[in-house]
């Protein structure tokens, strides 16, 4: 069963709802999970945040559920709803509950799937792709797609690893996550992606640590101008072997040894804004 609203009473947002019991409740928390998610078409989101950056983008909320509380404060935000019959109020208790955070701001709101950006849609032969192989931290993920997003990435391909459309991932993203085409695949799926990419003419860059063997440079040294896809590791064991060997050029951020690795999003912030940096003068040295 979806999570779409029953008809609201008089009163905007009809009847606060005041049992975590209420289908329309239970419909949200099963949101949480992967396979609700996939089994009603939506997503979970979390804060006048989130909503903002929603309707922003023109999405349309299938459902948005908030507190007395929330809703008073809220009037101005209230008016670019695109469908107030979409709106319900519940309990700060059961708002709680249909939520993941563990203080909720007073509002969440589910989104149908299909009408994030289509991964296939658009210019067949993008120009700056980020492929990620396995990661598994959410807050991770989502800093990294809210990086790409600004550094004018078209394409994220992810083998496995943390689901882009959890809440938590969705928050990290600061909603970028909504904006950018996403595709997950398996391993083997990415590395056929990507030799058909490099087959095209795409440069495949592997992100390195330091002290990685072979022909690896410092980064400011690549054309990032060329059309790109920055390959990034996951945080444990990196990227796999097939995925280096795959590449055709291979970058490093040099730093003290005192550490192993940067943190794998916060490598991604030099990377991936190398390449804006580069288009607007700053040429490679
Ligand atoms: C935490 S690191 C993984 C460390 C792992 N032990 C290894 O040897 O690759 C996660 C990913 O972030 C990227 N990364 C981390 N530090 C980097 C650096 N100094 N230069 C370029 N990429 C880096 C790489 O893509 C790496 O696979």
């Amino acid at each position: 069963m979806g999570v779409s609203p029953e008809p609201p009473g008089q009163s905007l947002g009809g009847e606060t709802i005041r049992s975590v019991r209420n289908p329309l409740i239970q419909a949200v928390r099963r949101l949480h999970r992967s396979n609700g998610r996939l089994e009603q078409g939506l997503l979970l989101l979390e804060g006048t945040h989130l909503l903002e950056e929603a309707l922003g983008l023109g999405l349309r909320p299938d459902l948005v559920l908030a507190t007395p509380d929330w809703l008073e404060r809220q009037c101005a935000l209230l008016e670019r709803l695109p469908d107030a019959g979409r709106l319900r109020t519940a309990s700060p208790e059961v708002l709680a509950a249909a939520a993941t955070t563990r203080h909720p701001d007073g509002v969440l709101l589910t989104l149908a799937m299909a009408q994030l950006p289509s991964p296939t849609a658009g210019d067949a032969s993008p120009g700056f792709v980020l492929a990620l192989d396995r990661l598994q931290d959410p807050g991770n993920l989502g800093t990294l797609l809210r990086t790409a997003l600004a550094a004018g990435v078209e394409r994220v391909w992810l083998a496995e690893g943390a689901d882009p459309l959890q809440p938590k991932v969705l928050r990290a993203s600061s909603g970028a996550a909504l904006a950018l085409p996403i595709e997950r695949m398996t391993s083997a799926e990415l590395h056929t992606r990507l030799a058909k990419a490099k087959g095209c003419g795409l440069q495949l860059v592997a992100a390195m640590v330091p002290e990685a063997a072979g022909t690896v440079r410092p980064y400011w040294e690549l054309d990032w101008c060329r059309p790109t896809a920055l390959l990034l590791g996951n945080e444990g064991a990196g990227l796999a072997p097939e995925l280096v060997q795959l590449a055709d050029r291979w970058v490093t951020i040099p730093h003290s040894p005192a550490v192993e690795s940067l943190n794998v999003a916060a490598a991604a912030a030099l990377l991936l804004l190398e390449r804006p940096r580069q288009a607007h003068g700053g040429t490679a040295s």
